[in-house]
């Protein structure tokens, strides 16, 4: 079989890889991919753009092609699926319909206040003069977000009234274009973020491992939200019991919901659960896709085959499918970025250290890198690669991880040493 990935970061090149371990798949194709898909054995990359549907379309068809995988949020919200299986094809991923449940944090916060799961309180605004007013209300901190997508950067944790104040104008002056025609307002919930990434065909759904990213660009979680700095898997704060009841009042009840409204809602649901100090949780937000990094540390643990559990989702049989089969111990990635990322970095430093980082055992994901005219390696995005460990224990996971990352370097890389250190904690 040959198979399309959508999407030209880490999480596609960890989707693409995966992929190519099952005997079945003879080559993955990415478009537009990065350095790395450029570079893996039976992968190659084309350079359409993620929206010419009709050109993907045709490239898909006149190449055979038995699945397409879709990455990203946008092609999703913008109807990529509905485009494709309209062709014929067979497509992992959400209809435009069901990805509302990312693009409009408007609507997804209805649905889950009608279905019944458990998220933080919010208030939405069209409009400055109310949204300020019921600001001052609540009081700080508070929790500002922008309804639609904005690549990770429309939700400010204010901390005082100015902060908020100047994070509603951001968003009605359309600093985030579309996305800031209106406002989500939410209370502040303390506790520590648990990413539940669980795989449906519409009808049934399973968890994948539970993974714990680190948003901030800062060591100790400080700083500006990025589209996260590294992430580890499984999360130990996610017990069986905590699991459990995501399950039920969380996965289930939102797919009834996706139902009740005629959603046939197929693909990956990604929760975002914020565990508050008393061990209860409330859902942060709903993404209709594989998270970016927390793919990088899932799928190397995952031994069913992921195409697989595909197919029968896309043919509504999860069901019947046996339980998923998880590797035994702990996978950590630390991502290494462009200085100044998440605001300006530069482009085009050429990245050595590669084959060595590999020699350590880690295995190197690559996000925002190209092959240049020369064929070389060079930065291409601000998340530039990810660097995965496994091992028997996190300790050893995440040293791997670190061994691997000290092999490379790059004009202005950096990197948190402090990935998973809430477990080294305990
Ligand atoms: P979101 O895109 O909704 O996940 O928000 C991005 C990040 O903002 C989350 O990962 C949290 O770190 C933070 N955040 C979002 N909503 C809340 C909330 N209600 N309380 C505290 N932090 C939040
Ligand atoms: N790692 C956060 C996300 O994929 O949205």
């Amino acid at each position: 079989m040959k198979v399309l990935v959508i999407g030209n970061g880490g999480r596609e090149h960890a989707l693409a890889w995966k992929l190519l371990q099952s005997d079945k798949i003879k080559q993955v194709v990415c478009i537009p991919g990065n350095g790395g898909t450029a570079t893996m054995k039976n992968c190659q990359n084309i350079p359409l753009a993620l929206n010419d549907f009709a050109g993907i379309s045709k490239f898909a068809i006149e190449n055979a092609i038995s699945l397409v995988v879709v990455g990203p949020e946008v092609p999703l919200a913008e109807g990529i699926t509905d485009y494709l299986k309209s062709s014929g094809l067979r497509v992992f991923g959400p209809n435009k319909a069901g990805a509302r449940i990312e693009a409009s944090k408007a609507w997804a916060k209805e649905l889950m206040v009608k279905a019944g799961v458990p998220t933080a309180k919010a208030a939405v605004f069209t409009e400055v003069t109310p949204a300020k007013e019921y600001v001052k209300s609540q009081g700080v901190p508070i929790v500002i977000k922008a309804d639609g997508l904005a690549a990770g950067k429309g939700v400010t944790v204010a901390e005082t009234l100015t902060q908020a104040e100047n994070a509603i104008d951001a968003i009605f002056d359309g600093q985030f274009g579309s996305a800031g025609s209106s406002v989500v307002i939410e209370e502040c919930l303390l506790g520590e973020e648990v990413s539940v990434l669980a795989i449906t065909d519409g009808i049934s759904i399973r968890p994948l491992l539970p993974a714990q990213d680190h948003k901030r660009i800062g060591e100790g979680d400080t700083g500006e939200n990025t589209g996260g700095m590294g992430a580890y898997t499984p999360a130990p704060i996610a017990t069986p019991e905590l699991m459990e009841r995501v399950q039920i009042e969380v996965l289930e009840k939102t797919i009834t919901a996706l139902q009740d409204q005629g959603i046939d809602y197929q693909g990956i649901l990604y929760a975002g659960l914020m565990i508050t100090p008393d061990g209860d949780f409330r859902v942060l937000e709903f993404n209709c896709r594989f998270g970016d990094p927390e793919t990088q540390v899932i799928l190397p643990m995952l031994e069913t085959p992921l195409e697989d559990l595909m197919f029968a989702c896309i043919e509504k049989r999860l069901g019947d499918m046996p339980p998923i089969v998880w590797k035994q111990g702990f996978s950590a990635t630390v991502v290494a970025a462009a200085g100044g990322y998440p605001g300006n970095y530069e482009k085009n430093d050429l990245i050595t250290g590669l084959a060595d980082a590999e020699g350590t055992g880690a295995r190197v994901f690559h996000a925002g890198t190209r092959l240049n005219e020369q064929d070389h390696v060079v930065t291409n995005g601000g998340r530039v690669l990810n660097i995965t460990g496994t091992g028997r224990d996190f300790s050893q996971a995440i040293a791997q991880a670190y061994s691997g990352i000290a092999q490379i370097k790059f004009n202005g890389m950096y990197y948190r040493r402090d990935i998973g250190h809430r477990l080294k904690k305990q």
